[in-house]
C-alpha cells in the first residue's frame, strides 16, 4: 500500500500524462533499487523478468548486479538484448540469463542451443529433447515438491493440481536422463507459488534438503540452489511489507544443511518478480466518464483489463489515488471504477470470482486523473491489444529526471500484421 502522494510527485505525474497522454504507466527507479538492496545475502538475485520485462528495466537491473530469468524465447531476447550475457562451462552457474520452462518449443530450443543459456527444466521431456541436440548443456532441475501456495489458485505453481515442475518422486528419474544424456547438473530449483508466507517457507526449505540428498545418494553433484520467487507485496492498507533478513536467514539454514550433505559450498539463488518492480509502478488513468445506475456510482476511466490485467484475473486488489482536475478537496464517495472495454469483467474494483465491489473514492469528475498503484509487476507485461486497443506508453522516471522507455503502439502497427 502506497504512502499518500506528495504534492511534488503529484506534479510530477499531472505532467506526465500531459506530455504522453494517458493511459500510461509509470515507473519509479530510486524504489526498485532500494528493493535491490533489500535482498543482501544471496548469491545471485535473478529477476522472474515476466513481471516487467521492458528493455530499460532490464538494463537497470544488469547494473546493479541483478541477473534474469527468462520463460520464453522473446525473453531470452530481450534480455540479450539488454546487454545480458549467458554462462558457459564452471562459470554456467553464474549465467546472466537462465530459461525456466515446462516444455520446449522448436523454435525456442534451437535459440536455447545457439546461445547456450542455461535451462531450468520442469519436465523431463525437456531434458531429453535438449540431451539430444546439445550434449553437455547446463542444466537445473525445477521440482515440484509435492505442494504449493499463492495468492490466488491461479498462482499455486506446487502440488499435484498443478502443471508446473518434475514430481519430487521423479528426481531420481530426471538425474538418470542427466547421466545418460550427458547434461551438466548445476542446480535445483524450487518456486511453489506467487504471494509467500514463512509457514510454508520451512516446509519448501525442508523439501529442498531432502531432494539434495537424492542428489547425493545418485552420486551426483550440483553447484547452488534457488529459492524460487515469490515474495509479496503489501497491496492492501495495513499490510506488511516481507521482512527479507529472515526470509534469507530460513534459505541460508536449508543452504548450509544442503552443504553438509553435498559436501562443499553451494551458491544460493533468489528469483522474484513481484517484490522488484510492483511498488515502483503506477499506471496513469483519465476519468472520461461519471454516471449512476441505480444505486452504483461508476467512475469510467480509459485504462481497460488490457492494461491491467490482475483484478479481471485474480480479483487483485490495487489501491487507487484521484487527483482531481481542478486541485479541490473532493467528498468521499462509494465509487466502483472501471473502463473502456465492451465486456462487464471490465472492473478494476473486484473480487475474484468477478464479484463487483464499490470503494470509499474522493468523487470524480471527467477530467481528473485516477493514479492505480502497485502497477509495476504484471501490469504491463500481461496487457493485450483486446479491443484492438494499442499497447500504451511507459516512463522511467530516474530522480530528477523522467524518460520515455516505451512509445504507444499505433493502429497502422496491429494492422501491419494483417497486410499479406
Ligand atoms: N520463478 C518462477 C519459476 C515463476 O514461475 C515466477 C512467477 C516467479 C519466479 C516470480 O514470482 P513472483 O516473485 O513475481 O511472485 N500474474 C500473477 C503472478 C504470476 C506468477 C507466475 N510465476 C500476478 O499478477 O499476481
Amino acid at each position: 500500500m502506497p504512502q499518500a502522494l506528495t504534492p511534488a510527485r503529484e506534479q510530477q505525474l499531472r505532467m506526465l500524462a500531459a506530455r504522453h497522454g494517458t493511459p500510461l504507466w509509470v515507473y519509479d527507479a530510486a524504489i526498485i533499487r532500494a528493493r535491490i538492496a533489500a535482498l543482501k545475502g544471496f548469491d545471485t538475485v535473478r529477476f522472474a523478468q515476466k513481471a516487467c520485462s521492458n528493455t530499460h528495466i532490464l538494463r537497470l537491473m544488469r547494473e546493479q548486479g541483478v541477473k534474469v530469468d527468462s520463460v520464453s524465447r522473446g525473453e531470452v531476447l530481450r534480455a540479450l538484448a539488454a546487454g545480458y550475457t549467458v554462462g558457459t562451462g564452471a562459470d554456467a552457474v553464474h549465467s546472466g540469463i537462465v530459461f525456466t520452462a515446462d516444455l520446449l518449443d522448436r523454435e525456442t530450443l534451437s535459440t536455447i542451443v545457439a546461445h547456450r543459456v542455461p535451462v531450468n527444466a520442469g519436465s523431463i521431456d525437456m531434458l531429453e529433447q535438449l540431451g539430444e541436440v546439445s550434449p553437455g548443456h547446463p542444466v537445473w532441475l525445477r521440482l515440484n515438491p509435492g505442494f504449493g501456495h499463492g495468492h490466488s489458485n491461479k498462482t499455486n505453481t506446487g502440488g499435484e493440481h498443478s502443471k508446473h515442475g518434475i514430481w519430487h518422486e521423479q528426481l531420481g528419474e530426471a538425474l538418470a536422463v542427466i547421466a545418460r544424456r550427458g547434461l551438466t547438473l548445476i542446480g535445483l530449483h524450487m518456486h511453489i507459488g506467487s504471494g509467500v508466507d514463512y509457514a510454508h517457507l520451512g516446509r519448501v526449505c525442508g523439501a529442498m534438503v531432502e531432494l539434495v540428498r537424492v542428489v547425493r545418494a545418485a552420486g551426483q553433484d550440483l553447484q547452488a540452489i534457488s529459492a524460487g520467487g515469490g515474495l509479496s507485496i503489501p497491496y492492501q492498507a495495513g499490510g506488511e511489507p516481507i521482512d527479507t533478513a529472515h526470509y534469507f536467514t530460513l534459505w541460508d539454514a536449508a543452504r548450509k544443511e544442503a552443504e553438509s550433505v553435498i559436501g562443499h559450498r553451494l551458491a544460493l539463488e533468489l528469483e522474484p518478480g513481484r517484490y522488484l518492480v510492483a511498488e515502483s509502478g503506477v499506471l496513469l488513468a483519465e476519468v472520461r466518464a461519471v454516471k449512476t445506475q441505480g444505486r452504483q456510482h461508476f467512475l469510467l476511466v480509459d485504462a481497460g483489463f488490457n492494461e491491467l490485467m490482475r483484478p479481471a484475473m485474480y480479483g487483485s486488489y490495487h489501491a487507487m489515488s484521484l487527483l482531481a482536475a481542478d486541485g479541490r478537496e473532493r467528498s468521499l464517495r462509494s465509487t466502483v471504477v472501471a473502463g473502456p472495454l465492451c465486456e462487464s469483467g471490465d472492473v478494476f474494483t473486484q473480487a475474484e470470482g468477478g464479484v463487483v465491489l464499490a470503494r470509499e473514492l474522493p468523487q470524480a469528475e471527467v477530467g481528473d486523473l485516477l493514479v492505480i498503484h502497485d502497477t509495476g509487476a504484471y501490469g504491463a507485461s500481461m496487457s493485450s491489444n483486446y479491443n484492438s486497443r494499442p499497447l500504451i506508453a511507459e516512463v522511467l522516471v530516474d530522480g530528477g529526471s523522467d524518460r520515455l522507455i516505451r512509445r504507444r503502439q499505433t493502429i497502422e502497427e496491429l494492422l501491419a500484421l494483417e497486410v499479406l
